[in-house]
């Protein structure tokens, strides 16, 4: 049974356009065959507690003597785990909070880079290696090459690097800028430019879905 698992973060219930491209996504993942299953978590309605102990970021047999992290915190992380590690693909609305990763979405990362089970550790395999994941960003502004924000986007390379660099995974990003370009009057002549991503996103979305996995 394909798996996708879809992960949301935005604070934005009605507007938001990482809520939207990821559903674009989820939609022609289904539309693929009854067996194209779903599971989802939205990670701002339902957020994550933060990491109770630092023991958690290790393999069980990795954790340093004496370890003793809270029986939820584990039973938690292990389904977290299980989730990811059943799931073919893996798809998350990342929007771009203070240049960085939304603290919902950073919690989750927290649970799931774990040298020695996800995240390899003295040579130890990785079994998520080659899995596609796809992050969906939505930033406010512009960060365009030769711009004084080109460098700002902290999300999408931590992003990267976990996924990517840690645990191997095969990372497709789906970007749309100038998500602000209706609200903020120094964006304003940018508006066509921002319509225009959220298509382009939209359709590189349902390309993907209709592909991956
Ligand atoms: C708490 C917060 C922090 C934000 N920080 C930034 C930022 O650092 N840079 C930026 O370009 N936009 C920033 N924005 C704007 C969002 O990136 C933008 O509205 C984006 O579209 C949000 O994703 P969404 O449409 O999926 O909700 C911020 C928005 C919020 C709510």
């Amino acid at each position: 049974m394909p798996t996708l698992l879809h992960l949301d973060s935005s604070a934005d219930l009605t507007s938001s356009r990482s809520r939207a491209i990821t559903a674009t996504f989820a939609e022609a993942w289904r539309g693929r065959g009854d067996d194209y299953t779903v599971v989802y978590r939205d990670l701002h309605m339902r957020p994550l507690p933060h990491l109770a102990d630092p023991a958690l970021h290790w393999a069980p047999e990795l954790r340093p003597p004496g370890a003793t992290p809270a029986r939820e915190a584990d039973e938690l992380q292990r389904q977290l785990l299980d989730e990811l590690l059943c799931a073919d693909v893996l798809l998350i609305g990342a929007p771009l909070y203070n240049y960085s990763l939304p603290s919902t979405l950073k919690a989750w990362i927290d649970y799931i880079h774990v040298p020695g089970v996800t995240g390899s550790f003295a040579g130890s395999p990785r079994p998520l290696e080659g899995r596609p994941a796809v992050i969906v960003t939505a930033r406010g502004a512009v960060y365009d090459p030769g711009t004084p924000s080109q460098d700002w986007d902290h999300e999408v390379p931590a992003l990267r690097i976990v996924l990517g660099s840690a645990l191997g995974m095969d990372v497709t990003v789906v970007t749309t800028s100038v998500t602000l370009a209706d609200f903020v009057p120094a964006l304003a002549e940018l508006a066509e430019r921002s319509a225009s991503e959220l298509a382009a996103a939209h359709r590189e979305a349902a390309r993907l879905g209709a592909a991956l996995g």
